[in-house]
Order: C-alpha cells, then sequence, then structure tokens
C-alpha cells in the first residue's frame, strides 16, 4: 500500500504555531467545501456592501471572513487579527503570542465564473505587553513574519506554506480532510519564459514596466533575444502558484488610473505572505526599488507594487528600474 506523505511536516516549528497554523486550515477546508458547492451552497453572487477598499463585498468573502475570524478569535491562539474584509483590527486573547491577517477569499471575481480562489494569511510575533485592540501591533516588516501561506482553491485544493524553513505544498485529501505533503521544498525556476501582468493598464504604467514589457513583448527580434508566453489569473494566489510550481514573473505594478490608489495589492495579507513563500522557494519579490519584506508598513490596508517570481526574470525587470 502506498505510504501516505506527512501531514504538516515543518522541523522545528513551534507547537503552538502548528496549532495556529490548523486552526487556520480548518476554516479553509470548510471554505473549500463551500467553494466547492457553488450554487448549491446559495452564496454565489454579491452582498449589498462594500468593503473598507470600496470593493463590492460577494457573499463568499463575508462568509470566509466570518469563518475565519470565528475560528481564530475562538482558538485563543491569536491576540488579534486583520482582515481585507475588516476595518479595522479585531482584538483576541490578550496573553496569545501570535496575531494573523489574512485575504480571507482572494480573487473573489472568479467566484461566479467558477475559476480560482484562495485564501492568503500571514503570522507575526505579537508584541509583549500589547494592547491586543491597538492596530499598530500589525505594523511589522515582512522579514518579521514567522509564517506564511495560502490555500488555493482549485480543481484539488493545495496549501502553499512556508515557516521560515523552505515552502512545500500540500494537498487536501478531501476523503480524509487532511492536508498531505506534495511537494517538498518547492524551488522557483531562476529562469522563466513567462509572465503576468494586466496589460488593459498599459497606458497607465510608469515608463520602467512599459519599456520592461514591450521588450518582452518584442520576443525574439527584441533585445531580450527570446519569445514570452503570457499567463493572467485575475487571482493573485492562481498567478503566484503557478509561478512557484513552473516559474515565471507576477507583477501587478503602479499605474495612474487612478491617482489615488497607485498600487493595487494589498502589503500585509497579500504582498508579504507571497513574498516570503517565493523567497523560500529561491525567488525574489520587490516593489521595483525595494525588496517587499524590507518595508515598514504604516497603515494595514497600505497597498503596494508587487514584480515577484524567478530570481532572473524579476533582476531583469529591476534592470529597468534603475
Ligand atoms: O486581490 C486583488 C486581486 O483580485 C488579485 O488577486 C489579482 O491579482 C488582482 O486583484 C486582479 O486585478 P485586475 O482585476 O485588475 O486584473
Ligand atoms: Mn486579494
Amino acid at each position: 500500500m502506498r505510504r501516505l506523505p506527512p501531514v504538516l511536516l515543518e522541523d522545528g516549528c513551534p507547537h503552538d504555531l502548528l496549532s495556529l497554523i490548523r486552526t487556520i486550515l480548518a476554516a479553509c477546508k470548510e471554505i473549500s467545501f463551500r467553494v466547492g458547492q457553488g450554487a448549491l451552497s446559495g452564496v454565489l453572487g454579491s452582498t449589498l456592501d462594500e468593503n473598507i477598499q470600496g470593493e463590492t463585498q460577494k457573499k463568499l468573502d463575508v462568509l470566509s471572513n466570518q469563518l475565519l475570524k470565528d475560528i481564530l478569535l475562538e482558538s485563543g491562539y491569536v491576540k488579534a487579527i486583520a482582515s481585507e474584509e475588516e476595518p479595522g483590527t479585531v482584538a483576541g486573547n490578550p496573553d496569545a503570542e501570535y496575531i494573523v491577517a489574512f485575504d480571507p477569499l482572494d480573487g473573489s471575481s472568479n467566484i461566479d465564473i467558477n475559476s480560482l480562489v484562495g485564501t492568503i494569511f500571514s503570522v507575526m510575533r505579537a508584541p509583549k505587553d500589547a494592547d491586543p485592540a491597538d492596530p499598530n501591533i500589525f505594523l511589522q516588516k515582512g522579514d518579521q513574519q514567522v509564517a506564511a501561506g495560502y490555500v488555493l482553491y482549485g480543481p484539488s485544493t493545495m496549501l502553499a506554506l512556508t515557516t521560515g524553513q523552505g515552502t512545500r505544498i500540500y494537498t487536501l485529501d478531501k476523503t480524509q480532510g487532511t492536508f498531505l505533503l506534495t511537494q517538498d521544498f518547492a524551488k522557483v525556476p531562476e529562469h522563466t519564459k513567462e509572465f503576468a501582468i494586466n496589460t488593459s493598464n498599459q497606458r497607465h504604467w510608469q515608463p520602467a514596466m512599459q519599456n520592461y514589457i514591450a521588450d518582452l513583448l518584442a520576443g525574439e527580434t527584441g533585445p531580450r533575444g527570446r519569445n514570452f508566453n503570457m499567463r493572467w489569473i485575475a487571482a493573485m494566489v492562481g498567478d503566484v502558484h503557478r509561478v512557484l510550481s513552473r516559474g515565471g514573473l507576477f507583477t501587478y505594478p503602479e499605474d495612474t488610473k487612478n491617482p489615488e490608489k497607485p498600487y493595487k495589492l494589498r502589503l500585509l495579507y497579500e504582498a508579504n505572505p507571497m513574498a516570503m513563500l517565493i523567497e523560500q522557494a529561491g525567488g525574489l519579490a520587490s516593489t521595483g526599488y525595494e525588496r517587499i519584506m524590507d518595508i515598514e508598513p504604516e497603515q494595514i490596508h497600505q497597498r503596494v507594487a508587487v514584480i515577484l517570481g524567478s530570481k532572473e526574470e524579476v533582476e531583469a525587470c529591476l534592470s529597468y528600474h534603475k
């Protein structure tokens, strides 16, 4: 009989951190089930509300947020949580060691078309003796994350997880309800011929990104001397999973489409956890001008430009920003 691979193999990871991760995964299994039920679960479509980001909330955004929020706050493992769908942070157990920032359902415009969505999470240490109601406890650099991951709800439900000793990929065995290790030490190939960007914003990009993408599109007759392929899933979690699996460059750069919103992706619960997963797998994650995990956050919902993926290609893109 096939020996099943180990469940959550995170060597040296403190027991309480592992329990916290298992708690997050319990909510994700429930979200996976609801996403999988689709129209049958009665949760497709939008609510009448907008979140703090001014985006219309989908019913599944609200449900996923509630599931994660309830389970985390009841678990006693978290001092506070921050979520894309919550205007402020929410206080938990004052004696807990950790705080969690999450995007409950990334790529939610994909819900109604039965395409990829996922949950992204970032775990940091709670500063000792800090007030659980103080949102400033979340203003930590990405380098201070103790764990980061995403759960991708696709044809199979997959977990990418790092606790700072490499990035591992697990697949949810839906017959048992457990995440089983399916790829130890994921490695982003250094070299790639694939990129991901929403080119409908092309006229709004800064010159550095305009020039970089123009050179990729020029293919073998251009300065790069080879052809590139393009993919865009419109769910960061899906695009980053492809980059982790077979390499590539993913970017949501600065643009001038809406002068009040030059960046799209959120630092604390999108860019930082993805940057940690990618760096732990040998890739790079930058804004174009600085390493993402070096940024000192100023606000919990702060947005940032993101360029991440295969080392050589991110370096090529950064050379246009010098
Ligand atoms: O969370 C924001 C997000 O949905 C990402 O998951 C995704 O990469 C991006 O926005 C898609 O943006 P757009 O709709 O502009 O292509
Ligand atoms: Mn998102």
